[in-house]
């Protein structure tokens, strides 16, 4: 947890206007200022910026919020990180005591993002020395790798000299001590109580995370020798199974997809090759974790693992991960090369731009894996492979998207499609009984989210969500209609029908009564969320008026809603399907 009162200095000495005034040019109009909007693409502007208040809002794109707001999205950074970078830019130190407490010696987490630093400085020095083996760490990136000078610098690359205390020595010369280097896995300590250096004879990648901190470091032999790699392992300032090889450099390339890698030098060939949005996972495989990290900056993730059967393997889980949280997602496979790295190094990068342009939907990847194996020339391996094919497209939600792949698969297998139409229909129907329940919950959902994304609830009953937001917008604008609101409980959380607008309403009152302002709405909502939140505030704002009446209106017509809805009356489709269906029960 960041300290509210922290959040509050860090509001107060970042004013918004010249925070987003270093973003984009903003003009005076009136009281506030208007300029273009950098989320997204408008010739005139829509979006403005509200000093007395510490917000913005886009009339265009519905993006809004105050400072953190701001930085979350034009950095893409989460709240904390969001936190740090205007904490940096006010000159104001924070600590987070959110992580889990460390048994070996206590460190500052800044000391430890130091130590990372002067490491990494450390080993990029070692490679330019004038000795045989930097010369021969040097030659094994540029001649064995192909790697230029340039792209070794972009990545910091570097060398972990033979010795057991070249780092170390380094190290204790600027004031950290022995038991620091082992903290930061940067030493080892044997039974017998000896310090050496952890990384010895291997070419460095120093990790980096969003926020341009080297929180940890891979080490590869030169040769065939084993481990292949050695990494560092979960210390306070790196958790490997949160963070992504190269986000820093891909996250902010404004490309509309992620390529996901297995190796470190897969994203380095590919960034030396232009594909500036290819990441990888640090030496295991990919997590839910580093899923969502990666739909926070994008939309698409196409998976490019090794062509091995491990790697395909691996795959599998990346696209089942991704796609669950609602990432698009798209497998390649190089075709006559063994991962990435070694395909563009021998087809060049036109070729390998090919490849990520025909990447396969999650359901082409399926039926070609499963056509490749049988042989459809064998009636048996045909009836086979088209049952599992059926069971694939049974497996498909949208009914014109099945429809497309019964044709593709009879086609490919010379059958009637009617007849692969009829077994997909069953095949599904013993699904959908399955599990009715959670499948109805996933069509609502889905369908409501096509309405509207960021309160799924309001087409159910807009005119009550309309209520809502107005009376929570003076809610958020005015203390007054707070005290009254709160002191008088003329409204509980349980008269909110939408999830949304019910969360907004919590926040406020738990706000008031820990007498706080209602402004930290990032530490709960999510930037879509916080923009709606806002868009609430400036309607109200823009009447300019705060009078009782109108906060009466709202609170009568929400408790007119649940009155009527706890009378059955039908207010929308779903209640209608809920009415027949009650009545059919009780027929039957
Ligand atoms: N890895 C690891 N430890 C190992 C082997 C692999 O941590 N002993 C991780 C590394 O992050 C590596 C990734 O798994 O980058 C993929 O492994 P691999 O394809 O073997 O490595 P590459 O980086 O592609 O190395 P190279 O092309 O040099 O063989
Ligand atoms: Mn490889």
């Amino acid at each position: 947890m960041i300290r509210r009162e922290v959040v509050d200095e860090i509001l107060l000495r970042n004013d918004i206007e010249s925070l987003i005034g270093s973003y984009i040019s903003l003009k005076r109009a009136g009281s506030n200022l208007k300029g273009l909007c950098p989320f997204h693409n408008e010739k005139t502007p829509s979006f403005t910026v509200y000093p007395a208040d510490n917000t913005f809002y886009c009339f265009g794109c519905g993006v809004g919020g105050n400072a953190i707001t701001f930085v979350r999205q034009a950095e893409h950074l989460d709240y904390p990180d969001a936190i740090e970078f205007l904490a940096k830019r006010a000159g104001i130190t924070v600590v987070r005591d959110d992580e889990p407490k460390y048994e070996k010696p206590s460190i500052d987490k800044n000391k430890l993002l130091r130590m990372n630093t002067d490491a990494a400085k450390f080993f990029h020095q070692s490679l330019f020395q004038n000795t045989p083996e930097a010369r021969a760490a040097l030659a094994y990136f540029t001649e064995r790798r192909g790697l230029s000078m340039a792209t070794i610098k972009h990545f910091g690359l570097g060398f972990a000299p033979n010795s057991f205390d070249s780092l170390m020595k380094f190290m204790l010369n600027r004031g950290y001590t022995r038991d620091e280097l082992v903290v930061a896995y940067l030493a080892g300590k044997s039974e017998s109580g000896n310090y050496y250096d952890a990384f010895r004879n291997r070419v460095m990648f120093p990790i980096i995370d969003v926020t341009g901190n080297v929180i940890a470091f891979g080490g590869r032999v030169m040769d065939d020798s084993k481990p292949k790699y050695k990494n560092t392992m979960d210390t306070p300032v790196f958790k490997k199974s949160r963070n992504l090889f190269a986000l820093n450099f891909a996250k902010n390339t404004g490309s509309e997809s992620l390529i996901l890698c297995e190796g470190y030098m897969d994203v380095i060939a590919l960034h030396a090759a232009g594909f500036t949005n290819a990441v990888a996972t640090l030496g295991t495989a990919i997590t839910s974790e580093q899923a969502r990290l990666m739909s926070r900056y994008t939309k698409k993730v196409v998976i490019s693992y090794d062509a091995d059967e491990a790697g395909q393997k691996a795959a599998q889980k990346a696209m089942r991960l991704l796609s669950e949280v609602g990432l698009e997602v798209g497998v390649i496979k190089v075709p006559g090369a063994k991962d990435p790295d070694e395909y563009i190094k021998t087809y060049g990068k036109e070729k390998f731009a090919e490849v990520i342009s025909n990447s396969k939907s999650k359901f082409e990847y399926n039926m070609e894996s499963i056509l490749s194996r049988y042989d459809i020339n064998l009636p048996q391996d045909r009836i086979n492979a088209l049952t599992e094919l059926e069971k694939l497209i049974s497996g498909v939600y949208s009914a014109a998207e099945r429809d497309i792949y019964i044709r593709e698969v009879s086609a490919k297998l010379d059958v009637n499609p009617k007849s692969v139409q009829n077994d997909v229909e069953r095949l599904a129907r013993i699904q959908y009984s399955k599990d009715k329940k959670s499948e109805s919950e996933l069509i609502k959902q889905k369908t409501a989210g096509y309405r509207d994304r960021v309160n799924p609830d309001y087409a159910k009953a807009p005119a009550v969500a309309k209520s809502e937001e107005s009376l929570l917008g003076l809610l958020l604008m005015y203390p007054e209609h707070r005290r009254r609101v709160f002191e008088e409980e003329l409204v509980s959380s349980a008269d909110f029908y939408t999830e949304l607008n019910r969360r907004v309403f919590e926040f406020v009152m738990d706000a008031y009564q820990r007498g706080e302002q209602p402004s930290d709405l990032d530490r709960i909502f999510s930037p879509d969320e916080v923009g709606r939140i806002t868009q609430m505030k400036v309607g109200r704002m823009q009447l300019a008026k705060n009078d009782s009446d109108v906060l009466y209106e709202c609170i009568n017509s929400l408790k007119c809603a649940v009155r009527k809805k706890s009378a059955e009356s039908v207010s929308s489709i779903d209640d209608l399907n809920k009415l027949i269906n009650l009545k059919r029960n009780k027929e039957g």
